[in-house]
């Protein structure tokens, strides 16, 4: 929590009278910091690491991630085409798909986007429309982890191929003459403790044995960050300990391939503050409800996963007290954070809300026909606008 983005009362209150309430801080500095420790992950010359768009995708951000070295990977026509506009390009640049009609298929390889298939179906849908191409595929290594169940992917999950299904990879690709030019896995999202990701990937490592025109090796994202003050994940220790599983890959498989990994939240997770205003107190009950204009719409994460984040109060009260913070969707379940220990918070005073800048602005919606907000970039004392608010104008446009 140390490392994450933090703002002082008259800087937030500046920002929203000139930007509008809520809004999405990042600041540059720190997410080129994150985007450094993960490029020095490995020793491995052969490492390259791929941001996960999903994250946060906006193009000034991508832009930046770019500018340190990154790859990318896309889950959508519109991922890939947020990528392009940040400047990675073709080649840099991974279609990670999962369920996608021919028709998406055939769009990136007109772009020269290569494919990761999460399926043998998707495999042989693939081979239709490119044959005697190149694609990687992804592999389910049968263990997960991550912060919740709806983000574990390894195991019994609808990702990847699963270990007994190898041999029928060879088949399709047979079949369409392709190359399997990649292996890729995902364990999930959120870990703190390395011990699966580790394992996982000697599962991937010993499976590569059985693909022999391989180019790379992608072994996933999901490098937590704390939110809730817990230990940081020691990238430096679990760096050392990949670096030897891929040495002793290298040797057995007798030549060097490249090394992938795809963080997204680790990346661009701690750099943003999301600002909002109290717009209401109440009592119902036992319960002091503090009302904010930071409803699910704009971030999502504690109502889907029930996920914490830390709130900070801007207020002139030097007297604190437990209160409930909600948002202004209609549905109850609409709370920010249960049952905060926060300065006696009024309307008109600011809240801020820590390490937003992962699945916070790119799962934002429009519901309750609410507007998404704006972003801003903080960069070497300047502000800039890297994202416009909604207008009800736009929301009209059928
Ligand atoms: C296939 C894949 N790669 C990478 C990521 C990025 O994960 P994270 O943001 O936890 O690093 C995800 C997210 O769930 C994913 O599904």
């Amino acid at each position: 929590m140390d490392d994450a983005l933090k703002l002082n009362r008259d800087t937030a209150r500046e920002l929203l009278n000139r930007f509008g309430s809520p809004l999405y801080v990042y600041d540059e500095e720190i997410l080129r910091t994150r985007c450094q420790q993960m490029r020095h992950l490995l020793q491995y010359s052969g490492f390259h690491p791929c941001y996960s768009a999903k994250a946060n995708s906006n193009v000034e951000l991508l832009k930046i991630i770019h500018e340190e070295g990154f790859h990318a990977d896309a889950m959508s026509p519109t991922e890939i085409a947020l990528d392009l506009e940040a400047g990675f390009l073709p080649e840099e640049i991974t279609f990670y798909s999962n369920n996608i009609p021919q028709s998406e298929m055939l769009e990136a390889v007109r772009k020269n986007i290569h494919l990761c298939l999460d399926s043998l179906d998707q495999l042989d849908a693939y081979g239709e429309i490119a044959p005697h191409t190149a694609a990687a595929v992804r592999i389910n290594p049968g263990i997960g982890a991550g912060h919740n169940q709806k983000v574990i992917t390894g195991g019994q999950t609808k990702f990847g191929i699963s270990l007994d299904e190898l041999a029928e990879i060879h088949t399709i690709a047979e079949k369409h003459d392709l190359i399997i030019e990649g292996l890729c896995m995902h364990v999930g999202s959120l870990f703190l403790e390395p011990t699966v990701y580790l394992k996982a990937s000697e599962i991937l490592f010993h499976t590569a044995m059985q693909f022999h025109d391989l180019k790379f090796l992608d072994l996933g994202g999901g490098f937590g960050v704390p939110y809730h003050g817990e230990a940081r994940l020691d990238l430096t220790a679990m760096g050392s300990q990949l670096d030897q599983l891929i040495q002793s890959f290298v040797q057995t498989y007798g030549r060097t391939i490249e090394i992938r990994t795809e963080p997204g939240r680790y990346v661009s997770a701690e750099c943003c503050q999301l600002l909002g205003t109290v717009t209401a107190r109440k009592h119902n009950g036992p319960v002091t409800y503090i009302g904010t204009d930071i409803g699910f719409n704009v971030l999502m994460r504690p109502v889907l996963y029930d996920s914490y984040h830390e709130i900070v109060g801007y207020s002139d009260s030097t007297k604190r007290e437990v209160s409930t913070v909600v948002g202004d969707i209609c549905e109850s379940g609409d709370i920010l954070g249960n049952e905060r220990n926060l300065p006696v918070l009024q309307r008109g005073d600011l809240i801020g809300v820590m390490n937003a800048g992962a699945y916070g602005y790119s799962m934002c919606s429009n519901y309750n026909g609410r507007l998404r907000p704006a972003e801003v970039l903080l960069s070497n004392g300047t502000v800039r606008l890297i994202r416009h608010r909604d207008t009800i104008e736009s929301m009209l446009i059928q």
